[in-house]
């Protein structure tokens, strides 16, 4: 039997690398021939002198955690002290915490994943902005259903509510169902945070939505921890939808708790009937079963010490205060640099990244390669800019290769 019959087609055809991943190579390999490399592709926060930003407080968390705790299997869908600590983290001030139940997943890319295999068909598509997280699409294909996105801006620049409205009316008319992925705050790539304004156009429209079929919200709240205190206000405008649509919360440690590969996250479920909230809690327990059996045992019980234990949380947050003046900081930069040189890009306070948008990324991405400036295009339109692995005396430099890898294309 030939090799090239082994993999079922659909496996056959996969890409290999990841194109960031590829880029990043690149960099770090011109950079150790000794060029001046600035890397502005990563996704991680870093210290100014390259090294990843961790918090000691979560490592003493880890060291906290008897041994023989930690090397058991962890419950199925999640300890229940490591699930209401997360529910007290998310809606600490808000009636939603009521009717939520959740399961622990790897980092937000499990809790996507759940949300996809359990209100979506095979076959269906998701709905997402037009600039989003790549992996949505890998997530989508691979559990075998797709996406489909909508226009993000509006020709003046505000978050295109009127595009929603349409696609959702679409897929409504195509699948009789809509699962709404929204990353917000602090987009990626973009680096766009629904604010108030956004959110009262907003909840009407999906209001009217789930009238009409099942509707269910995923907030990616990846980068939350990082946005600037006006848009947080998320649990307020979203409990206007309790008892009309299901509420879905992508938690991860991730960036939080600088904890990348511990792959500690939860999805969280909000929904107001009794029976379906019993159904739904148990639907996505079974895919946990179903996917990595259980998540890490260590890591959960290390970051429920973090969000409980009074001095370690107080410990954590002023680190994680420390993390968030770095970033700001360089947001505040980009922001004076690149609005002086008149660059195209979204409303961007807070985050990791931002999008600066081109009429050719792929020009500007290899005119500014040339100058040894790394950023990744997106689509066609814009490119993505690492603003949390850039340190501020590097924004100058980045800013003008912008303005000419933008003017070349
Ligand atoms: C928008 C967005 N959502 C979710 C994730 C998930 O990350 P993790 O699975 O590490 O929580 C990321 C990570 O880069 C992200 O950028």
């Amino acid at each position: 039997m030939s090799p090239s019959a082994r993999l079922v087609p659909a496996s056959a055809s996969r890409p290999g690398d990841d194109p960031i991943f590829a880029l990043n190579a690149e960099a770090t390999s011109r950079a150790a021939a000794g060029e001046s490399i600035l890397n502005s592709t990563l996704g991680a926060l870093m210290w100014d002198d390259g090294r990843l930003a961790v918090m000691p407080s979560v490592f003493e968390a880890f060291r906290r955690v008897p041994p023989e705790i930690a090397a058991a299997y962890a419950p199925i869908s999640g300890s229940k002290a490591f699930l209401d600590a997360i529910r007290e983290d998310l809606f600490a001030d808000s009636a939603l915490g009521k009717y939520a139940v959740a399961a622990a997943t790897p980092g937000g890319t499990g809790a996507c994943h759940h949300a996809l295999v359990n209100f979506l068909e095979p076959g269906q598509k998701l709905l997402t902005t037009s600039y989003f997280w790549g992996p949505y699409a890998i997530l989508a294909e691979h559990t075998r259903r797709g996406v489909e996105t909508f226009a993000m801006f509006a020709e003046d620049g505000s978050f295109d509510v009127d595009a929603l409205e349409a696609a959702c009316d679409k897929l409504i008319e195509e699948q009789g169902r809509v699962l709404l992925f929204l990353n917000t705050p602090c987009n990626n790539p973009t680096g766009y945070s629904l604010d108030d304004h956004d959110w009262e156009r907003l909840i009407p429209v999906l209001a009217a939505a789930a009238e009409r079929a099942p509707v269910a919200i995923l907030l990616d709240l990846a980068y939350a921890k990082f946005s600037a205190p006006d848009s947080t206000r998320w649990t307020d405008h979203v409990e206007r939808l309790l008892g009309k649509a299901t509420l879905l919360f992508a938690w991860t440690a991730s960036k939080a708790f600088a904890q990348y590969g511990a792959r500690v996250g939860a999805l969280v479920a909000v929904e107001q009937d009794d029976e379906e909230r019993a159904r739904i809690k148990n639907a996505i327990g079974y895919s946990c079963r179903g996917t990595w059996s259980n998540c890490n045992h260590l890591g959960m019980l290390a970051v429920t010490e973090l969000l409980t234990d009074p001095a370690l949380r107080a410990a954590c947050d002023a680190e994680r205060e420390k993390l968030c003046r770095l970033l700001d900081e360089r947001v505040q930069v980009f922001n004076e640099l690149a609005s002086k040189a008149g660059l195209a890009y979204p409303r961007y306070e807070g985050g990791f990244f931002v999008a600066v948008f081109t009429p050719n990324a792929k020009k500007t991405s290899e005119v500014m390669r040339e100058r040894g400036v790394f950023v990744v295009p997106l689509q066609t339109t814009a490119v993505r800019v690492a603003v949390c692995s850039t340190k501020v005396d590097d924004m100058p430099r980045l800013v003008d290769a912008l303005v000419a890898g933008i003017a070349a294309s």
